[in-house]
C-alpha cells in the first residue's frame, strides 16, 4: 500500500471531498481519511434529503465570524456560480425553493456521488472507517497514525467540521489538532438550532406544536423574516434557527407576529367602523384560531368588543403583536444544531489559502474554521469556497 502522499486530508465531508478532487486534479497524490462508514453524511441528510447546496445571493454579509472580512477572498474566488457549473456538468437537476436557496430536484445523494466521482476521476483516494489516533509533525512531514496504519505527507488539511450532530460522526478532532499546532480555538456553541422554552411558556405554547407563522425575529444584531414553528419543546422554523446564531444565553429577542400589517391602525379603523366586533374575533381573522386563542389568553387580553377597548389597550395589543418578547430557556444544543459557531481563529490563518500562518503545510477548511453561514445553502458555499482556496494553494 502506498503510504506516501503529497497531502493528507482529514474529514470526507463537504469541504474535504471538494478539496480532495481539486488537489488531485492539480496532480497531487491525495489521501482523504474519515472515520465514518459513509462519505458526506451531512450532505446526505441536508435540506431534508435534497441538499440546499448553495444560495444564489451568497455574499460575505451572510456569514458570522470574529473577523467578518476573512471569508471574502475565498467566497469571491469560488462563487455559487462555480459550484452551480459543477452541478450542471454532472447533469444534476435543481431548483430554487425560496430566497435564492438551490436544492436538488431528486436527492442529496447526487451531490455526494458527484464529489466522489470527481475524486475517482482524478485519483484522490477516499478511505473511510479510519480512526485517527495521532498526528505528528516531524522532519517536515505529518505522520498520521490510524486504525488502518500510518500515512505521511508534507501537507495536512483539517476538514473535520464542527460539533453539531454527533450521531452523524461529529467530533472535536479538528479543534484538537488546531490546538496541538498552537492555534487558538474561539469558544464554540450550537448555531441554526431550535430554542427550548422555560417550563411556563412551554406548557402554554406546546399545544400549538406543528403550527407555523410568518414572522420577523430580531434582536440588536440581526433580523430575519421567515417562518416560525411551534414545537413540543419550544420554537423552531427558519426564523428561529437564523436568530439562534445571533443569540446568547439569557438574552431576549422579539418576534413581530404580523410583519405585513400595521395592526394598531387596523384595530382603530375596525373600532370606528365595526365597534361590535370582538377583539379576539379580530385576532382570529389575522391568525390561525388555535394561536389567536392561546396567545390572547397568555397575554390576558379581555374578551371585549372593540368599542369597549381603550386606546391604551389597543396600543398594548399592537405592541405585543409586533414585538413579542421571547426569552428562551436555551437551545436544543448540538444534538439538532445544523452548525457550530466559533472554531479555529481566523487571525492565524491566511484568508487566501486557509494555511496556518505559523505551522508549515497545515490548512483548515470548512466548518471547523470560525466562519458560519446563515441558513439557506450558505454553509455549503463556505465549505466549497474554502476547499477551493486551499486546493489551489497546496
Ligand atoms: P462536515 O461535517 O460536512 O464533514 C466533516 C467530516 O469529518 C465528516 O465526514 C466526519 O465524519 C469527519 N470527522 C469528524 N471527526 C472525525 C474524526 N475524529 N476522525 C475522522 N473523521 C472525522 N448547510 C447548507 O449549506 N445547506 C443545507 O441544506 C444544510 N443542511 C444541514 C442539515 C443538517 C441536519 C445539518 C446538521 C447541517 C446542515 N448544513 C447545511 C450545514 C452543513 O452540513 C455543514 O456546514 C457542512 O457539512 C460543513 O462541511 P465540512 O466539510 O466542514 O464538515
Amino acid at each position: 500500500m502506498n503510504t506516501n502522499y503529497d497531502v493528507i486530508m482529514i474529514g470526507a465531508g463537504a469541504a474535504g471531498l471538494h478539496c480532495a478532487w481539486q488537489a488531485a486534479a492539480r496532480g497531487l497524490r491525495v489521501l482523504l481519511l474519515d472515520h465514518a462508514k459513509q462519505a458526506g453524511k451531512k450532505i446526505l441528510i441536508s435540506g431534508g434529503g435534497r441538499c440546499n447546496f448553495t444560495n444564489l445571493y451568497a455574499s460575505p454579509e451572510n456569514y458570522l465570524s470574529e473577523n467578518p472580512h476573512f471569508c471574502k477572498s475565498a467566497l469571491s474566488r469560488y462563487t455559487q456560480w462555480d459550484f452551480i457549473a459543477l452541478v450542471e456538468k454532472h447533469g444534476i437537476a435543481y431548483h430554487e425553493k425560496t430566497l435564492g436557496q438551490l436544492f436538488c430536484d431528486d436527492s442529496a445523494k447526487a451531490i455526494v456521488r458527484m464529489l466522489l466521482d470527481e475524486c475517482a476521476a482524478y485519483g484522490a483516494r477516499v478511505q473511510l472507517r479510519t480512526e485517527i489516533t495521532k498526528v505528528v509533525w516531524q522532519d517536515q512531514r505529518y505522520t498520521v497514525s490510524t486504525s488502518q496504519g500510518e500515512y505521511s505527507a508534507p501537507q495536512l488539511v483539517v476538514a473535520c467540521g464542527g460539533l453539531s450532530m454527533p450521531k452523524l460522526g461529529a467530533t472535536p478532532l479538528g479543534y484538537q489538532l488546531a490546538e496541538q499546532f498552537g492555534h487558538t480555538v474561539l469558544p464554540v456553541r450550537a448555531g441554526l438550532v431550535p430554542f427550548t422554552l422555560h417550563e411556563r411558556d412551554k406548557e402554554a405554547y406546546s399545544e400549538l406544536s406543528g403550527l407555523a407563522l410568518d414572522v420577523t425575529a430580531q434582536n440588536d444584531r440581526a433580523s430575519f423574516k421567515e417562518a416560525m414553528l411551534f414545537t413540543h419543546r419550544g420554537l423552531s422554523g427558519p426564523a428561529m434557527l437564523q436568530i439562534s446564531s445571533y443569540w446568547l444565553p439569557g438574552e431576549t429577542f422579539t418576534v413581530d407576529l404580523l410583519p405585513q400589517l400595521d395592526s394598531l391602525a387596523e384595530l382603530q379603523r375596525l373600532r370606528a367602523e365595526r365597534p361590535k366586533l370582538g377583539l379576539r374575533s379580530v385576532l382570529q381573522q389575522w391568525f390561525p384560531k388555535r394561536f389567536a386563542q392561546t396567545f390572547a389568553e397568555q397575554q390576558q387580553w379581555p374578551d371585549k368588543n372593540l368599542a369597549d377597548c381603550s386606546n391604551a389597550l389597543l396600543e398594548s395589543v399592537a405592541t405585543k403583536l409586533h414585538a413579542w418578547p421571547v426569552k428562551p430557556n436555551g437551545t436544543e444544543g448540538y444534538r439538532t444544531a445544523e452548525v457550530t459557531l466559533g472554531g479555529v481563529d481566523t487571525d492565524q490563518l491566511s484568508s487566501k489559502t486557509m494555511a496556518s500562518k505559523h505551522q508549515s503545510g497545515l490548512y483548515f477548511i470548512g466548518e471547523v474554521v470560525d466562519v458560519t453561514g446563515w441558513l439557506g445553502g450558505y454553509n455549503f458555499q463556505w465549505a466549497w469556497a474554502s476547499a477551493h482556496a486551499c486546493a489551489e494553494a497546496l
